[in-house]
């Protein structure tokens, strides 16, 4: 459908388009509900403001951070979220996303071990609280590229991603690289909680190694075919990472929940149309939530390497994307929703709001009072102004001046394997 691009002055004008379109997405002015402490695994978390997970795509050659990483995550902890969660960060070299994806391993770990206490006692001394820290642990799969070129490592053939370009059987990872895979997180998440993280993410989202595993329904053997085999891998990674878990660390993970490919080759999708069925999904967070005893969950969608507006809604120039961009925004708040709704007790983050600008605000405030969720995860809008938190808190409201305009810039310099930031906003960093 033609659709005018972002140009909404009052909220009232986001109101009438939702009309138009014949959704619906939660809005309060109220956003003090956004800086009311959660007690999180027994830490009491100091907002309901995260930052998302952005590669930074500025690791040295080896996958050490740099100063640049620092500067980056030092900026975030002085604006205020509560819960910053680090970008991807590659578990094993062959999983790695480029020649500049942060690697997590013996050699890096004094290096993370450094820069998350100075992160910390940023967020302390700016802030009087320190944020929760969470390590996205990663496996690239079929999008690695860690000497600087494709080199994929794929669950299952695609027939919707190998359209353009058909990938031979030697890509395919067999079930016993699969079973070492599971020593390595197993690994990883030791020396993420080594390095001082306060948690670590099993990712499983955005068309990565995790998250293809889970809609394997063509792939034969003990991780392919029924919902069991299909989440083998994740369950047993969460399952081993639980065994580093006390007072200080703990698991969670970023889920994508609908893939928005057709069935087979698309998890979250409904046999027979592209509409969302989140029926496992919801026996997955029970699994994790009810009987692994995790406390958070954060939610998101889509392949951002194929569709990229179901994950990040947005105007990019002269193209419009397939659907009207607040039609992904609902889509992603709704799913999220939905969970929240199955389990209660289960604290949930939304994704995705960048694409409200000055009116992001109003939409974390209203997921967080209508509990669609309990927190929010800023993405693009922390690339464009990493003090948002601080800012909304202060000033009680979000200047449009200091938002993202979802230009997409910052997807094109993490495609061409660029340092990665807010080309409009903060260019020089
Ligand atoms: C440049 C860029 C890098 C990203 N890197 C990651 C990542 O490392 N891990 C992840 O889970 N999501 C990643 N995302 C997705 C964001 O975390 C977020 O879900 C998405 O941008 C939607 O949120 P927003 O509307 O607030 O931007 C990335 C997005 C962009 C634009």
């Amino acid at each position: 459908m033609e659709h005018q691009k972002f140009h909404y002055k009052i909220l009232e004008d986001i109101r009438e388009e939702e009309n138009k379109l014949g959704i619906s997405l939660p809005f309060s002015g109220n956003y003090r509900r956004l800086y009311e402490p959660l007690t999180l695994y027994g830490t009491v978390i100091a907002n309901r403001l995260a930052i998302a997970p952005m590669e930074g795509n500025d690791s040295d050659s080896k996958g050490f951070p740099t100063q640049r990483t620092a500067e980056r995550y030092l900026a975030y902890a002085r604006g205020g979220a509560g819960i910053i969660w680090s970008e991807a960060i590659a578990v094993t070299p062959e999983g790695r996303s480029g020649k500049v994806q942060l690697v997590l391993n013996e050699e890096t770990l004094p290096q993370f071990a450094k820069m998350n206490a100075r992160i910390k006692q940023a967020g302390m001394e700016a802030n009087g609280y320190q944020p929760w820290l969470i390590m996205q642990a990663n496996h690239s799969g079929r999008y690695a590229k860690p000497n600087g070129f494709p080199e994929p490592l794929i669950a299952y053939h695609h027939p919707i991603y190998e359209k353009n370009y058909p990938l031979g059987d030697s890509c395919l990872v067999s079930d016993d690289y699969l079973d070492q895979l599971v020593e390595v997180f197993d690994h990883a998440a030791g020396l993420c909680k080594a390095a001082g993280f306060d948690a670590v993410d099993i990712k499983c989202c955005h068309g990565y190694l995790l998250a293809e595993l889970a809609s394997a329904y063509t792939r034969p053997g003990k991780y392919g075919g029924s919902f069991e085999n299909r989440f083998r891998f994740l369950l047993e990674c969460v399952r081993r990472a639980l065994r580093y878990q006390d007072e200080t660390f703990h698991v969670t993970l970023r889920l994508g929940i609908y893939d928005g490919f057709a069935y087979p080759y698309g998890w979250g999708v409904h046999e027979d149309s592209l509409e969302p069925d989140y029926s496992e999904a919801v026996k997955l967070v029970g699994i994790l939530h009810e009987e692994m005893g995790m406390e958070m969950i954060n939610i998101t969608m889509g392949n951002p390497y194929v569709n990229s507006h179901v994950t990040r809604p947005f105007d990019k120039g002269k193209y419009l994307p397939l659907e009207h961009p607040l039609e992904g925004v609902a889509r992603m708040y709704e799913g999220t929703r939905i969970i929240k709704q199955h389990y209660p007790r289960l604290n949930v983050m939304a994704s995705a709001p960048s694409y409200l600008r000055q009116f992001s605000p109003d939409l974390a405030a209203g997921a967080v009072e209508k509990e669609y969720c309990d927190f929010v995860a800023f993405g693009r809008q922390a690339f464009a102004n990493p003090g948002f938190p601080n800012e909304i808190r202060e000033t009680g409201k979000l200047d449009k001046k200091h938002t993202c305009v979802t230009c997409g810039g910052c997807g094109d310099l993490v495609r061409a394997g660029k340092p990665c930031g807010c080309v409009i906003r903060r260019p020089e960093k």
